[in-house]
């Protein structure tokens, strides 16, 4: 099947996608962007990755790149045509095309928009949530807008290789503080010695995850106990449970930090109660 993606109002071969060099994207990394999972061809909380998307680009002063509605059907369209049952789509807005220059382009330049799609492996996840996965610290060495869900992602990239070299599947910030911040690309959770879930407060040092969001109304659904409060690297080593989340992956259990086990070494029960109510919770979008 040949993959099809959707570049600046064309469906074209993936194979033979591309936009300008002078992209402002390529050049300044100046561009945002979302991943949203689709599961039993339904999109996974589509409304809520979309207001966050007109959040960063409000934050960015970047146009919606077409009416939200139209932006809707054009997903809808390229997971379609590439006949994504369970995966994702990706989607990314930049500024435009402009003569190199770190100033701002004149008003009017369009911004550039770009929508793909594949399916994944479900029994890559699948592995990952029986097994469970190991991660790395690192110290946090990024923008103080982390917020914005920018393109400029080569710290997120380099602490993702650092924590392949060193055999694990995620790299876990901390701050000056020591406290948990998140990770190269997921959220960050600790389950404590009383039962009750722990994420860091999404006011500074993290990504508001979408994933992050839905888990709080699944937590409530399922009476769990959560609290959105800040921890420690070495909190974290003594949790009785640590996941991480992110779309496409919802919540994979975390069983070695820096080559320390946490708990008995195997995937908690919260993690696994969280995953198995989380598609029924979240709000699904039919791709037809
Ligand atoms: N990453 N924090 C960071 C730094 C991220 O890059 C992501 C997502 C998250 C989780 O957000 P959400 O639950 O909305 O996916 C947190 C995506 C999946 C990526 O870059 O591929």
């Amino acid at each position: 099947m040949t993959r099809i993606a959707y570049v600046n109002g064309r469906y074209v071969r993936h194979a033979d996608a591309s936009v300008h060099i002078e992209d402002r994207g390529y050049q300044f990394a100046d561009g945002v962007y979302e991943v949203c999972e689709v599961r039993h061809g339904l999109i996974v909380d589509m409304g809520r990755h979309l207001d966050r998307l007109g959040r960063s680009l409000s934050e960015l002063r970047i146009d919606w790149p077409m009416h939200r509605s139209a932006l809707e059907r054009v997903i809808r369209e390229v997971l379609r045509r590439n006949r994504v049952r369970n995966g994702l789509f990706y989607l990314q807005v930049t500024r435009g095309v402009a003569k190199r220059d770190h100033v701002f382009p004149a008003p009017g330049t369009k911004p550039s928009i770009v929508v793909t799609a594949k399916n994944t492996n479900p029994a890559i996840i699948a592995g990952k949530n029986a097994n469970g996965i190991k991660v790395i610290t690192v110290a946090d060495n990024r923008w103080d807008r982390v917020d914005i869900k920018s393109v400029g992602l080569l710290p997120n990239a380099m602490a993702r290789q650092q924590a392949k070299e060193a055999g694990a599947q995620e790299a876990i910030y901390f701050d000056v503080d020591g406290m948990v911040t998140e990770g190269a690309a997921t959220n960050v959770w600790m389950v404590d010695s009383d039962g009750t879930i722990l994420t860091r407060p999404a006011k500074h040092g993290i990504l508001k995850g979408i994933t992050r969001t839905t888990l709080m109304d699944v937590a409530e659904k399922l009476d769990l106990k959560i609290r959105e409060e800040a921890f420690s690297v070495e909190k974290m080593l003594g949790a009785r449970e640590v996941f991480i989340t992110a779309a496409t992956s919802i919540c994979f259990p975390v069983v070695e930090i820096d080559g320390r086990t946490i708990a008995n070494g195997h995937p908690g029960s919260v993690s696994q109660k969280i995953r198995e109510a989380f598609f029924d919770i979240a709000e699904k979008t039919s791709i037809w």
